[in-house]
């Protein structure tokens, strides 16, 4: 991590010119800019990132209301990667805009960026989400009115929306299943010599809270909260670096419950564990009025990194847990750091950047899930396909990019989507339509209602040849409402119990899958992706018109397929 990183090419200007020539601005943007003063920052001359956060917060925040009309709280942030520092003197640009409305729930999409008035500069420090929800009014939960995504990246972030809320409504759940697989295995704390005792770093403080810190409804801010949070896990670190801790990432934010004026807040942290360049701080925010007992109102973790001179991480003292709670929460440290590194893999890669196959790890079965599903997503909203063929009244398009190609492959049946969803998702059905490609396919395993493993084997082509097999994760999504399709994303994957055999070409899928939309009362438009890996790119771009030929009577069949058992049994 640097104070400056490499400056990158925002479009911080967000107004759009569409090809109608109208100027275009999403009209639940907001923008805050401003100067970090010395009243602003740390000791080291850095912007505190609990100042940060209240600027994040009450941007999105105003974003949310300005969407829905009405006064708004923040449910949770997601986590957040602190890509820099700012120092004193710095422009803090912050942009949010709502990226979809569900009911009473808004996500919004904050993204802040760095400026350099000087020398012209800017950069991005951060992006986060934060879900913020209509406040209920006396008649009850509010109906929030749709976001209408006009341009591409607008499209892209309503479509994903709805998957990153999936995951954020399963978080505490993962989060437990996934402790305690992992704690299981780790065994006793390790003894390191000259440890520091953790209850050295703890931190107990109390803030009051008063009308400075609450919206006009008397709710403490989120961000506040926040910020708080994140002063007392800086003085935690702090005591067992004895030095300047900086922030690097925060694990989701959840807002358990509300905090009014006249509260108080009492804010406790602990270093949980410290591994060899980074420590994990826990933070609890609890609140009560009076006698009243304690509310638990947010927990949080913080990762904190200590920079030399040369903004190197430098290697931190080992830690020595309290009993029981501590021994606990250090092994759950461990545990959450592989969930962060594992997240960080299958999430933020690059499809290019990564080996094709990812291996399958049921612990972590909702991220593959979401990676597979938002990969196929990211492919569907793209704007620039090319129309190659028109048979049969199939269609084909291609999209070469980056010397990647895809396909798509488009058409109409008078079938139920939902039924048309039912029978493309089990691929062991694709043999009755697609018999060049699926010779045979076995369930390796059903991993949930969503998801599933299959190994599929194509046939040898040519005398002698080898047949091909490929090990697919098949995961299934139901629309989130009206304006989503029913989805079925494929991607590779690999087992260590099914490992590649002498008698087959292992074969993988990059990306893959259907969309499946409710055209009208009786008709269903079918769109199929697929992302062409390096290995056949050469042989596909020379033979564009026998592929087209493949996909029309390849899909025909399909067509004929869902005709045929449309009314087969009823979707379960
Ligand atoms: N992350 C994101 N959204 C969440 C969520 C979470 N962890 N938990 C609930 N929600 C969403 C639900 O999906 C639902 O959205 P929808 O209406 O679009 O479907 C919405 O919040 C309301 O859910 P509901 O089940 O009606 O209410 P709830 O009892 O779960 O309460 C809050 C949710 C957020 C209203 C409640 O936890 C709360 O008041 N928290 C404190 C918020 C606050 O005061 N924040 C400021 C700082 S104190
Ligand atoms: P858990 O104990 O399961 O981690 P909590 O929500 O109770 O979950 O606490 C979250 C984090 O807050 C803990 O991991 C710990 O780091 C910190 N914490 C909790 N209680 C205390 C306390 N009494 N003193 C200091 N830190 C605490």
């Amino acid at each position: 991590m640097t104070s400056e990183g490499e400056e990158v090419h925002l479009v911080l200007d967000s107004l759009v010119i569409q090809e109608s020539g109208e100027v275009y601005r999403n009209p639940t943007e907001v923008k805050m800019s401003q100067i970090v003063m010395p009243c602003h920052s740390n000791h080291c001359g850095e912007l505190s990132a609990g100042q940060l956060l209240k600027w994040m917060d009450s941007t999105a925040c105003l974003s949310a209301e300005r969407h829905a009309g009405c006064v708004c709280i923040t449910a949770s942030v997601d986590d957040i990667n602190f890509e820099h520092t700012i120092g004193v003197g710095k422009v803090v640009n912050i942009i949010a805009k709502v990226n979809r409305a569900f009911t009473s729930s808004m996500e919004v999409g904050i993204l802040v960026t760095c400026e350099d008035l000087y020398t012209d500069r800017q950069w991005k420090v951060c992006h986060a989400c934060g879900t913020f929800v209509a406040r209920r009014t006396e008649a009850g939960k509010v109906q929030l009115k749709q976001v209408v995504p006009r341009t591409q990246m607008e499209q892209m972030e309503y479509s994903l929306a709805a998957e990153r809320r999936r995951m954020r409504l399963l978080h505490a759940e993962i989060i437990t299943d996934l402790l305690s697989s992992s704690t299981a295995q780790l065994g006793e704390c390790q003894e390191y010599q000259n440890a520091v005792p953790a209850e050295r770093t703890r931190v107990e403080s109390v803030e009051l809270v008063l009308p400075p810190h609450a919206n006009h409804q008397v709710n403490t801010f989120g961000g506040q909260i926040m910020a708080w949070m994140e002063n007392v896990a800086t003085i935690a670190a702090c005591r067992l670096c004895n030095a300047h801790p900086t922030l690097r990432t925060i694990d989701m934010f959840h807002f358990r419950g509300p905090s009014h004026i006249g509260d108080r807040l009492v804010l406790k942290a602990i270093v949980n564990n410290s591994f060899k360049h980074s420590m994990e701080v826990g933070v609890c925010a609890e609140a009560y009025k009076g006698g009243d007992p304690l509310r638990h109102i947010n927990s949080a973790f913080m990762t904190f990194e200590v920079l030399d001179s040369d903004r190197k991480p430098r290697t931190l003292p080992r830690i020595r847990p309290e009993p029981v709670d501590g021994k606990r929460r250090y092994q759950e440290a461990i545990a959450r750091k592989k969930i962060r590194l594992d997240r960080k893999y299958i999430i933020s890669c690059k499809q290019t950047e990564v080996p094709l196959s990812v291996p399958w790890d049921p612990s972590n079965k909702i991220y593959l899930s979401y990676n597979n599903v938002s990969a196929l997503k990211l492919m569907a909203t793209r704007n620039n396909w090319v129309l190659t063929s028109e048979k049969n009244k199939v269609r084909l398009y291609t999209l070469e990019e980056n010397q990647t190609l895809c396909f798509k492959v488009e058409m109409h049946v008078n079938v139920s989507a939902e039924q048309t969803f039912h029978l493309l998702s089990d691929l062991r059905r694709r043999k009755e339509w697609d018999r060049d490609h699926y010779e045979e396919c076995e369930l390796i395993n059903q991993a949930d209602e969503e998801d599933t493993l299959y190994r599929v084997t194509t046939p040898s082509v040519g005398k002698g040849a080898k047949g091909t097999d490929f090990i697919l994760l098949a995961s299934r999504r139901k629309p989130c409402d009206a304006r989503d399709p029913y989805l079925i994303a494929l991607r590779s994957v690999t087992l260590p119990t099914h490992p590649p055999t002498h008698d087959y070409t292992r074969g993988e899928v990059l990306c893959a899958g259907f969309s499946i939309w409710d055209d009208s009362s009786s008709t269903t438009k079918i769109t199929y992706y697929n992302q062409a890996t390096p290995g056949v790119l050469p042989h596909i771009s020379t033979d564009i018109v026998g592929l087209s030929s493949s996909f029309s009577s390849t899909f025909s069949s399909c067509s004929r397929f869902l005709e045929a058992n449309k009314d087969g049994p009823a979707a379960p």
